[in-house]
């Protein structure tokens, strides 16, 4: 190779936020929304410096990185407090709050006053919820609050006793039914998008032409306008259970631990700290140090 001139790529150009008429737009134009979950500062510079489009602060969190059984024991101080972390990290990616599991059901106040927590207290720009139902009044509400709303059909992990367990809804033409009903009664409460989660693809299809709003799969095949998957599955950092829908692009848990391994065999071997990674003393105050010292003795 000749030693030519270096030519040090441009930096990326700088994007704009994404806004809620950014994302209508990208529908519009047929051009994927790429959206990721993300719970804490390092992973939302991650989700940043990606270039993804909105960055969910999902209740997944409970698994991936609180180490409970399922969504549903998380608390609203907990996801607070995640996506206080995350927005600290972000600049340009929409950021929507997940709504926990005991939150929002009781009445449409209870929803608002725990959605409005999350946009002043962690500066979401959204909250997203799960289920039809009831959950198209709450919908209504906080949007008639000023808060714009992300819904969730299909497999609703806060309700997936009721559902049977984790596993894809909508299979049979009635239950299908029944998700395309609950997807139709949040977009008309004002709902500015929808995530689809664990649904067949035919179901996905047949709905699309229906629905106005961005809808992000999970798990719902190609047809939805953008796609949402778990920062830890996605990375390979989770190591419970993986859903069928789950690619993995890395395995960063692997390279967690060698590096950690690594660390452990060097302090146990004396390897770590070397002199570089030590602060220097002037030799005559060392010497001076020692003579105090062996004062401080007498
Ligand atoms: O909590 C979450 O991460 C979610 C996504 C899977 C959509 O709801």
């Amino acid at each position: 190779m000749s030693a030519g001139p270096r030519i040090t790529p441009a930096p990326p150009a700088k994007r704009g936020a994404v806004t809620l008429s950014t994302l209508g737009e990208k529908k519009a134009l047929g051009e994927p929304i790429a959206m990721v979950t993300a719970y804490d500062y390092p992973s939302a510079r991650v989700a940043e410096a990606a270039g993804v489009d909105v960055v969910l602060v999902g209740d997944s969190a409970a698994m991936t990185v609180l180490g409970y059984p399922s969504t549903v024991p998380v608390s609203v101080e907990e996801m607070l407090m995640l996506a206080a972390a995350a927005r600290r990290g972000l600049e340009t990616p929409l950021l929507v709050g997940d709504l926990p599991f005991g939150s929002y059901e009781v009445s449409d106040e209870q929803a608002i006053a725990t959605a409005q927590r999350f946009v002043k207290e962690a500066g979401c720009d959204a909250v997203k919820l799960e289920r039809g139902g009831t959950s198209v009044d709450r919908a209504r509400a906080i949007v008639g609050a000023g808060i714009p709303v992300m819904g969730h059909v299909g497999l609703t992990p806060q309700t997936a006793t009721a559902l049977g367990g984790y596993r894809s809804q909508g299979r049979t033409a009635d239950r299908a039914l029944e998700v395309a009903r609950d997807a139709l009664a949040l977009q008309d409460a004002g709902c500015f998008s929808l995530v689809f989660e664990a649904v067949p693809s035919a179901l996905t299809a047949a709905l699309m032409p229906r629905i106005e709003i961005p809808v992000i799969g999970i798990g719902a095949g190609p047809a939805t306008d953008g796609q949402v998957l778990v920062f830890h599955d996605l990375l390979g950092i989770y190591d419970g259970h993986a859903a069928r829908f789950v690619k993995r692009y890395a395995n960063v848990r692997e390279a967690m631990v060698e590096g950690v391994a690594a660390y452990a065999d060097d302090v146990r071997e004396r390897r770590y700290p070397g002199p570089e990674h030590g602060y220097t003393m002037a030799p005559d105050e060392v010497a001076r140090l020692e003579e105090l010292l062996v004062r401080c003795d007498s």
